[in-house]
């Protein structure tokens, strides 16, 4: 019995390997959600594809194929993993908020223009949608930028030390919420381990962010703006522990 149950769970794994294309958004990944997100893709030409490797509770693991250009400043697409439930949970009641993200690319055209980032939305109301009218906050967390690509805003502050790495600071608006965007200051982080909660009192501390805030959402993925690019997450994790 016990050997009948390992071979069906075998099986599922192995056909569990799934790629959405086009403007099929989203997927069930285990704990995360893996979506499309082509939310700027009338801005250029091209296509995306998105495949989930294995989706546990606690992590998962994807990777999404793009060709896109045209508009070299415009972003085309964000495909993302969200967790389903790191959300809800006002800043002042994070205890910590352990994430790993363990990424590369596996292929990338010259002269590429993209991101590798987490996207991190909070507003004022206990239940709210991330990029809505009730977000008041996006927090981007920027592991890569590459061919020169800048966040929204401008630089508020450079050389920081957050969660054991340095970063610059930029800071904006976009629509009704702030943009606030840690970009890496020592290149590209691909083996990434932190408390996101050190980026949330950091903010509260210095950037005036009310510790009443609550998370709405925790993406991770990529903004490509131009470029060819296979980019893989051998593994990602987030959860939050409340105090
Ligand atoms: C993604 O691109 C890689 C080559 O970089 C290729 O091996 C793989 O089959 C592609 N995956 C999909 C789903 O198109
Ligand atoms: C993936 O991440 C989870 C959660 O951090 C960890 O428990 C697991 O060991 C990792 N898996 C691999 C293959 O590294």
């Amino acid at each position: 019995m016990f050997v009948q149950i390992v071979a069906i769970s075998a099986l599922l794994s192995l056909s569990s390997a799934q790629t959405i294309s086009g403007s099929t958004d989203c997927l069930p990944a285990g704990g995360y959600t893996l979506c499309q997100n082509l939310w700027g893709a009338k801005s250029g030409v091209g296509s995306q594809s998105s495949t989930l490797i294995s989706g546990s509770s606690a992590s998962v693991s994807w990777s999404t194929n793009y060709t896109w250009a045209n508009n070299p400043n415009s972003v085309k697409s964000y495909a993302n993993v969200v967790s389903n439930t790191a959300k809800g949970v006002q800043l002042k009641n994070v205890l910590s908020a352990p994430t790993s993200w363990a990424w590369n690319y596996q292929s990338q055209s010259s002269g590429i223009r993209a991101d590798v980032a987490y996207d991190i939305w909070t507003g004022v109301p206990s239940s709210g949608n991330p990029a809505s009218s009730a977000s008041s906050y996006e927090i981007m967390i920027w592991l890569s930028g590459l061919g020169g690509i800048q966040p929204v805003g401008s630089q508020v502050t450079s050389g920081i030390s957050v969660a054991g790495h340095t970063w610059n600071l930029w800071r904006g608006p976009n629509q009704n919420w702030q943009v606030l965007s840690f970009v890496s200051a020592g290149g590209e982080i691909k083996n990434f381990n932190v408390d996101l909660n050190d980026f949330f009192k950091y903010i509260i501390t210095n950037q005036g962010v009310s510790s009443s805030q609550y998370i709405q959402s925790i993406q991770a993925g990529t903004e490509p703006f131009v470029g060819v690019a296979n980019l893989m997450t051998s593994n990602y994790s987030v959860t939050i522990q409340k105090a």
